[in-house]
């Protein structure tokens, strides 16, 4: 059997498409069918790498590594440029992906290209300038005539394990501050989403970057051992459960590992806070933005009861408001989960926190992968709709009496990414950056407010490192003293 067409076929019979290894396509008799989450229908067909095509590539990248890290920085910046560019010349088309092979709506995958532009962009003007800096070692006496010049240097090649809820732009957090610095990169896509990625490496095909610099693998889950454990890889950059992420920690204790794992972020509403329909809007749509799919998405919901009798009503009334259904529809806010499977668990979770006696004040309802908006009240500090991340489109609300019981709530959780505080009260704003056990403090907005440059990563069981252009580039560099002496200061 072949894949290739009959002669007259052409038309009707799509190629698999081809996976990237050091630069260039390839292709093998190995695939997996992409499907639409919302109604099961074929997007596309992707050729699986084999083990050889695995190893070929983690050749190639140990191979490319000493001299990619010294090639000029105009080489990588303008790389990195021209995927931005051409991110934004093609944004219709690859936003029309993400939302075929993830499900989000239309609106938010163009929003997600238009956030890969700035990532590679940034990237580009960070690696014009990421050059490290000067110390003076003549502060002792035995450092008279001396001066240290600290550099970063690679660590070496990254392997960059991506998650499907932003398949394209959470692929450009770790490849573009990998080429930035001079580091070869592995990606392996989500195996659900693997088409944005695919066609990244199609755009990096185009550029001027060394052989070797970067490879596309979308294998199976299975095949991702020899990647992890490999040393030629010993940066590794994950996204995705707290589960897998902790079993990479595990099989590579000895790699450098840069872990972006879930959350279930809180939004807390301090008593000074006057803006409740602004609150109340934001709350409801990024509650459920991409059906809850991010790590930010809020989840927890902590109102002073001063406001609960006012914002409640108004935060149920916005999260009816959004209107479910096909994601290609431009006007569509909430489209499906990932898959049928991940919509059963959410519903499950629902109904769980139904039963131990929460109130369901709106939604609760599944159609295939399709979870309705919900929001809950009273649901117990066990449940899991409180205590896991949901990843799905459920708030749940609880009225607190001080910040300092919200802040209490928000801490309790093994979780620690993100917090959304609406305040107005400078005191607050430090109190709450002072105690909060997060890795970022939003105020006056949700915790899902996220500037592609600035450092995005969590503490406790959210993960370590920091994404951010120039953050993440420096979690792949480290740090080099050249001291030079005898020199007149
Ligand atoms: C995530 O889900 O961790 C990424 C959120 C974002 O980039 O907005």
């Amino acid at each position: 059997m072949t894949d290739e067409p009959l002669p007259g076929q052409e038309a009707i019979v799509a190629k698999p498409r081809p996976f990237w290894v050091a630069g260039r396509p390839r292709t093998s008799v190995d695939t997996i069918d992409v499907r639409h989450p919302y109604d099961g229908t074929d997007v596309a067909t992707v050729s699986v790498p084999t083990a050889a095509d695995v190893e070929d590539a983690i050749a190639a990248a140990a191979a490319a590594a000493k001299p990619f890290r010294s090639a000029p920085a105009h080489l990588r910046a303008s790389a990195l440029e021209h995927v931005s560019l051409t991110l934004a010349e093609r944004k219709e088309e690859i936003a029309e992906t993400i939302t075929a092979e993830n499900g989000k709506p239309l609106k938010w995958s163009t929003a997600e290209v238009g956030r890969a532009v700035s990532v590679f962009r940034f990237a580009a003007e960070e690696a014009r300038r990421h050059i490290g800096e000067l110390q003076r070692l003549d502060t002792d006496v035995a450092g008279e005539g001396r001066l240290g010049l600290i550099r970063r240097r690679p660590r070496g090649p990254v392997l960059a394990v991506a998650p499907f809820n932003f398949p394209l732009n959470l692929v450009a957090h770790k490849v573009a501050p990998a080429l930035a610095v001079g580091a070869p990169v592995i990606v392996k896509p989500a195996s659900a989403t693997p088409l944005s990625a695919l066609l990244l490496g199609e755009i990096l095909a185009e550029t001027d970057l060394p052989e070797g610099a970067f490879s596309v693998l979308p294998v199976r889950g299975s095949a991702m051992s020899t990647l992890i454990e490999d040393p030629r890889l010993p940066v590794i950059s994950f996204t995705g459960s707290t589960g897998v992420g902790h079993g990479i920690s595990a099989a590579a204790p000895r790699k450098h590992v840069v872990m972006e794992l879930g959350s279930n972020s809180a939004a807390i509403l301090c008593p000074d806070w006057t803006d409740l329909d602004f609150a109340a809007t934001r709350i409801a749509t990024f509650g459920n933005y991409q059906a809850g799919q991010s790590c930010i998405s809020v989840q927890r919901v902590v109102v002073h009861r001063s406001l609960a009798d006012e914002f409640i009503p108004k935060l149920v009334t916005a999260v009816e408001a959004l209107k479910t259904g096909d994601p290609h529809d431009p006007s569509v806010d909430v489209g499906p989960l990932i898959d049928e499977r991940n919509a059963e668990r959410v519903a499950d979770w629902i109904d769980e926190a139904v039963g131990a006696g929460a109130t369901l004040l709106t939604g609760g309802t599944r159609t295939g992968a399709t979870v309705a908006p919900t929001v809950l009240s009273g649901v117990a500090a066990s449940a899991k709709v409180s205590c896991e991340e949901v990843f799905g489109p459920v708030l749940v609300v609880t009225v607190v009496d001080s910040v300092d019981e919200a802040f209490e709530i928000a801490n309790g959780t093994d979780y620690g990414l993100q917090a959304g505080v609406f305040t107005r009260d400078l005191q607050i704003a430090f109190r709450a950056s002072a105690e909060l056990e997060v890795g970022g403090v939003v105020i006056g907005d949700v915790p899902s407010y996220r500037a592609d440059q600035m450092p995005y990563g969590g503490v406790k069981g959210s993960g370590t490192g920091r994404e951010g252009l120039k953050s993440a580039m420096d979690d792949f560099t480290e740090e080099q003293i050249m001291v030079l002496s005898g020199l007149e200061l």
